[in-house]
């Protein structure tokens, strides 16, 4: 990692939304350092992005592992931006959901981008940018009550770090994305899938690029005093039903 780009962080870089945008931020000039818990298909994802540019590194681990986060970020030679994409998800009505769900979802959702950004804003000079993955799902959702419960602490973290790192030049945003064409989406059931599909004002599904593309706006040097902000890329839906 001998060249003069800045360097981007990208968690759950595996596949989906990390993936692409992994892609995307090697494509803006950035060196990436792309992090998952999966090895094997992080391991695949960034050969193929080596296939275009070398500027890309790899390393797996949980971020929930302080340890292992700490060690990486001890290897590198600074950090200039940091996304916070890794998430776990999955579907459940609120009376069936159990304090198991809350407590996982909260673990890697919430205490895992907590971790990984106070590892990376040690290190962070001035002009450092996060940006934290929520989800619409935020504002309300059905039968989505642990996963809700979690991305609504992402926002919560978000604009108390965005407060907190101020002072030291660090930009916070967050984007939250709707529904979206990847293997989560595609974990639901295909008619789960059309129901949420039905109740999208443009009736479409989101693609992981257009993701990549709203965070590549807080991750560029040129996204200058915005900070503490939501990003929603939901194809209307969190403008309610009351226009429909
Ligand atoms: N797909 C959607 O419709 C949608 C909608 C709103 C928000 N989001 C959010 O976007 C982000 C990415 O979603 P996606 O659909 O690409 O997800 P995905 O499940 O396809 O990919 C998530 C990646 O994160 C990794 N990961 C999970 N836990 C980890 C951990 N503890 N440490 C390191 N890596 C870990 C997984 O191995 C996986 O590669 C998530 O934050 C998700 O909540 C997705």
């Amino acid at each position: 990692m001998n060249d003069d780009r800045e360097i981007a962080l990208v968690t759950g870089a595996a596949r989906g939304i990390g993936l692409a945008t992994a892609r995307r931020l090697l494509e803006d000039g950035f060196h990436v350092v792309m992090v998952d818990r999966n090895e094997e298909p992080l391991a695949a994802s960034a050969a193929a992005l080596r296939e275009t540019s070398n500027a890309v590194e790899h390393e797996a681990l949980s971020i929930t592992d302080r340890a292992a986060v700490a060690a990486l970020v001890a290897r590198l030679p600074r950090i200039d931006v940091l996304v916070n994409n890794a998430a776990i998800f999955w579907d459940g009505k609120f009376d069936t959901a159990t304090e198991a769900d809350f407590k996982a979802m909260y673990d890697v959702n919430v205490v895992g981008t907590f971790v990984m950004s106070q590892e990376a804003a040690k290190v962070m000079q001035r002009g450092g940018r996060i940006v934290n993955v929520a989800s619409r799902a935020y504002l309300a959702g059905y039968a989505h009550s642990a996963y809700i419960t979690s991305k609504a602490g992402v926002i919560g973290l978000t604009r108390s770090m965005a407060i907190d790192l101020a002072e030291r030049g660090i930009l916070v945003n967050a984007i939250a994305p709707g529904l979206i064409e990847t293997d989560m989406f595609r974990s639901l059931t295909p008619e789960r899938q059309q129901e949420l599909i039905a109740k999208q004002p443009t009736k479409t599904v989101g693609q992981p690029e257009d993701i990549a593309n709203g965070i590549a706006f807080f991750a560029s040097p040129r996204t200058k005093n915005v900070t503490g902000q939501i990003l929603t890329l939901d194809g209307g839906r969190s403008m309610g039903i009351a226009i429909y």
